[in-house]
Formats: structure tokens, sequence, C-alpha cells
């Protein structure tokens, strides 16, 4: 009998996408998965269920009957808690987990006895890329949080030159320069903005430039340290942050559009912009803070909120905003998801291989416990 998927209707208020697209039930079907569908889980990214049934699923009514035998469960979130109590002994579950910051639902999962997988977590090596997640969402989301500026700026993005007087361009200043940054600098460009941006890798200086837009670092002998073997951002010394305080404290009081999206893996964000360098913005200028899940780049940023100051700078702080774009979200998502299954089908059957790097590194509980030394760590 072929292995069972069951794709469930994501339960969380903000969140729109959808783990499985009728496209991704057609790769799983001959990977010797039969699928089944809640009912209404394609809704919110645009996927009605008769497209799904077109597609070769199943509907099922609730998330209990997706559930219910299901070998894999695929999704978005982490499952809530009632949902877990569906959940066949030694199932695997695929998803976002957010494994460090919401660990409760962690152990919850652990403790049904699942095969837990952080789609997160999956590693960044090159056999991973089409499985990586972190990448497939920040892309769009930076790409978003552009569209989301514009809306909330009250001029033009491009110089534009009329017969009733010149529009000047926007400064769209980008503040890390890491997937969703740099996508957010492209983006920027193409509607016209002049663009600047910062980062604390030296690596991402030639990437900005690549984009046409202009780097602004203190580019010191910590800069030229400042990236971890796996590519990513150390936490940088209390001198470093002073200088590049100092030195972005004087841009950002020309600019017109901030976009940050400085993340350092497992921790919360680094705080770029204080309340007080806000204060020196312009009335009319838009920060739209990426990082507002993980505690926020800018000191004002609210999760869910826009908040205006006195001065009149909005601070856009939308949660989830791969969410806003979740047909494509959604699509790009789930082709992670299938490719990441591929790895774990032999012959038709399921069959792990957790000795795989790539399965290795995303597994986070298996036999009721959490088994990923980096949360085993956190944990303790
Ligand atoms: P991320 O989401 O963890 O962080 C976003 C950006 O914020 C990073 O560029 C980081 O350097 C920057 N940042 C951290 N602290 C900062 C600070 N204090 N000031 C300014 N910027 C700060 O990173 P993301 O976007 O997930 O990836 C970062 C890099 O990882 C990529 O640019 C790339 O080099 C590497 N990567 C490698 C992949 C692969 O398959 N080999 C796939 C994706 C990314």
């Amino acid at each position: 009998m072929a292995a069972k998927v069951g794709v469930v209707r994501e339960t969380r208020e903000s969140e729109t996408r959808v783990a499985v697209t009728p496209d991704a039930v057609k790769k799983l079907i001959p990977l010797g998965f039969a699928v089944a569908v809640q009912s209404g889980a394609g809704l919110g990214a645009s996927y009605p269920d008769a497209d799904y049934l077109a597609a070769g699923a199943s509907l099922a009514l609730d998330a209990a009957a997706a559930m219910a035998d299901a070998d894999v469960v695929l999704a978005v979130r982490a499952l809530s808690t009632e949902a877990l109590t569906g959940l066949k002994s030694g199932a695997i579950v695929a998803a976002m987990l957010n494994a460090y910051a919401e660990r409760p639902a962690l152990d919850a999962l652990a403790q049904t006895g699942a095969t837990g997988f952080a789609m997160e977590f999956v590693p960044r090596i090159t056999r991973a890329q089409s499985m990586d997640v972190l990448s497939s969402q920040a892309n769009l989301a930076g790409y978003r949080a552009v569209i989301e500026a514009a809306e909330a700026y009250g001029r033009a993005m491009p110089m534009m030159m009329t017969a009733a007087g010149t529009v000047a361009a926007a400064k769209v200043f980008v503040m890390g320069a890491g997937v969703a940054g740099l996508q957010a600098i492209a983006t920027a460009r193409r509607l016209g903005a002049v663009v600047t941006a910062t980062d604390v890798r030296p690596a991402s200086k030639e990437q900005v430039e690549s984009l046409g837009a202009k780097f602004v670092a203190v580019e010191d002998e910590e800069f030229k340290q400042a990236e971890t073997a796996a590519g990513y951002a150390k936490p940088m010394s209390a001198e470093y942050q002073a200088k590049q305080a100092a030195l972005v404290t004087e841009h950002l009081k020309k600019q017109d559009i901030v976009i940050t999206t400085a993340l350092i893996p497992g921790r919360p964000a680094p705080k770029l912009i204080s309340a007080e360098q806000v204060t020196s913005m312009r009335a009319g200028s838009v920060v739209v803070d990426l990082a507002v899940e993980q505690g926020g780049n800018c000191a004002l940023a609210r999760p869910g909120e826009t908040v205006v100051t006195e001065g009149g700078v909005k601070i856009v702080g939308i949660v989830n905003l791969p969410g806003r774009i979740a047909t494509d979200a959604s699509a790009l998502y789930a082709r992670n998801l299938v490719n990441f299954l591929t790895l774990l089908v032999k012959d038709g059957q399921l069959a792990p291989d957790f000795d795989d790097e790539i399965v290795k590194g995303a597994l986070v509980t298996r036999s009721g416990l959490v088994v990923h030394p980096a949360l085993q760590a956190a944990a303790s």
C-alpha cells in the first residue's frame, strides 16, 4: 500500500500559505505517495479543493481525517497541540518548526514519538539548495518588503520628470544583505530607487555592488573576520557596533525607506536602529522591519503593527511577509518539501537514511526525544 501524506489547513491567524500545492501533489504521487488534503487547506494561497482533486489527491473533511493513518504530515508551521493528538505513532512531520523560538511546540511534537524535521534546519550545502526554505521564503519576503514600503510611502520610487515638475527618486537603505536583503535591493532598483545597503559580512559587499547599490559599512579588521565558516554573520563587538552606529546615524537622516533584514541564527535580531535614530529621520520616511518576529532590528518595531512616530516616521512590522505573497511562497515551499521527501524515499518506500547529512541536519525529534544537538544544547 502506498505511504500516505497528510496535508492540513494551517491554523495560525496570519498563515495563508499551504505546505503542498496541486502541482506538488502531482510530484508526490509518482514518488509512491497517496496524498490527503484537508478541505480548504489551499484557499489562503488561492489553490481550490478542485485543483487538488484534479491533481490526484483525496480531500479530507477535517485535520483529523487528513492526518489519520498519515505516514508523513507536511505543514507550514508547527502543528497545534490539538492536531498532534491525531498523529499516527512514528509518523514523519516536516514543517518550518521555528524550533529555537517555539520550544514548547517542539517538545509536544517529540512526545508524540514523531520523526520531526525542521525545514529551517536543512543544511545550506549545495546539494540541499532545492530544499532551502530559508532562501525560498526570504527571497519573496525581501521582494514583498519593498512593495509594502512603497505602499506605506507617500511619494514615488522612481525619479519622474513631468511638465508639472520633477519627482525625486526615493532613497532606499537595506540593512542586512543576505537572501532577503539582496532581493529587496534588486526590487527597489527595479522600481527606480537609489539604493544603499549594509551588512557585517565582507562577502556581501561585492553582491550589493553587483546589484547596482552602494555599500555602506565600517570596513575595519573585525569586519574582515565577521563571517562564520557557514557563511553567517557573527555577533559584533560593542566597539564595532558603536562605530557602525555612528556611520548609520548620518546615513539614516537622508533616507526615505529603510528595509531591515539582519539576523543571526539562533539569537535575537541585532538592534540596528534606535528610537533616537528614528527621530532623526524625515517625516514620511518608512522603516520595514523584516526581523520583527525575532525581536526586530528597529527598537520601535512592533509585530503586526505599523507604528507612526510623532515625527511622522512609519515603522512597519508585518509578521509573515511570505504569507502576503502566499501563492508563490506556497509553490516554492512545496517544491522544497517535495525535494526533501525525495531524499526519504527508496524504491517507492519511506526509508530515511539518518546518516545522510541533510536528513541528519534537519532531524529534530525522534522516538520521543528532541535529538538535534543544537536544540539539546539550547534546552540545557
Ligand atoms: P540571515 O537571514 O541569517 O541574515 C540576514 C543578513 O543579516 C545576513 O546577510 C547577515 O550577515 C546580516 N546581518 C547580521 N547581523 C548584522 C548586523 N549587525 N548589521 C548588518 N547586517 C547584519 O542570512 P541569510 O540571508 O539566510 O543568508 C546569509 C548568507 O548565507 C547568504 O548571503 C549566503 O552567503 C549564505 N547562504 C548560503 C546558501 C548556500 O546554499 N550555500 C544558501 C543561502 C544563503
